[in-house]
């Protein structure tokens, strides 16, 4: 037994990805999405050879869930001990979705990572939980609430706006996880849950950048942020390269995209004081 609850927020290898590992008191490990295979090694490391008791996978990109594939398509995820995955994924048939803003991203999006998850993940089927928005579960001494799954008909940022928001509580703190989630499936989180949001901690969506609106953080009011963010991103100019076409966004119908500069001052007007970036190496916090 442990005495602590600890989650830790793993560092990029690759830059730009997502990994948390949290360690119950039963020594058992929660793993979150995990990065891309250069993220392996570290994450290993973290883990420690623990049973793994879920893996929450957010949504389907290579920066969270790449790692993940391409250790159970080398050795069927023999240097995991992993009980069992939690997800929920739109399915790569609706990339025959009509009327999309912009076809040849949406097929980008779709063909990222949908057409390897749904060769690999069969063979796991009964390891497989599929996540419901409005489900709530124990593992250890950990509750999970899941406050938020993949809506139809978002279709400018199909793959960020499916990523799946849990909360996850330990015994002291709670943490809440919004995964890549954009501003429009950050209204309807809004919209569907907003008394249900306010959390201790927050996972910053979409590492901070292009990500849900103001509101929902006010309604999150957390008392500390985590930033998966190389420095490039965290402290990226306030209107960056990749969003000073916005003509092209409105094509896009991805109107409504700021910088990781705004994130920062909205959570400053919050009075967050407390930060944790992953350029700062591999964070841990009690929960
Ligand atoms: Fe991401």
């Amino acid at each position: 037994m442990n005495d602590k609850t600890l989650l830790y927020q793993v560092t990029e290898t690759s830059k730009y990805m997502m990994g948390f590992v949290l360690v119950t008191r039963q020594n058992n490990v929660i793993v979150i999405d995990g990065g891309r295979p250069e993220d392996m090694p570290l994450l290993k490391e973290v883990i420690g050879g623990r049973h793994i008791s879920g893996w929450f996978l957010t949504h389907p990109h290579s920066d969270h869930i790449s790692g993940l594939l391409d250790e159970l398509e080398k050795n069927g995820g023999a240097d995991f001990d992993i009980g069992a995955f939690y997800y929920n994924f739109p399915p790569y048939s609706l990339i025959n979705t009509p009327d999309v803003p912009d076809r040849a991203y949406f097929e980008e999006e779709y063909n990222e990572m949908l057409p390897a998850f749904e060769r690999i993940m069969p063979a796991y089927r009964e390891k497989c939980h599929i996540l419901r928005q409005g489900e709530t579960f124990t593992i250890d001494e950990c509750g999970i609430e899941v406050l938020y799954t993949w809506h139809d008909g978002l279709v400018s940022n199909p793959m960020n706006d499916a990523s799946s928001v849990f909360r996850i509580s330990g015994p002291n703190k709670n943490v809440l996880f919004l995964g890549d989630l954009g501003p429009d499936a950050g209204d309807i989180l809004f919209r569907e849950s907003r008394d249900l949001l306010k959390s201790d901690m927050v996972q910053m969506a979409h590492h901070g950048h292009m990500n849900i609106g103001m509101e929902v953080y006010a309604a999150i009011a957390p008392e500390a942020c985590f930033w998966c963010c190389h420095d490039w991103l965290y402290n990226e100019p306030v209107v960056p390269k990749y969003l000073s076409d916005t003509e092209k966004l409105t094509r896009m119908k991805r109107i409504r995209m700021y910088g990781t500069a705004l994130t920062r001052q909205w959570m400053d007007l919050l009075g967050v004081k407390t930060h944790y970036v992953t350029m700062n190496g591999t964070n841990c916090v009690e929960i």
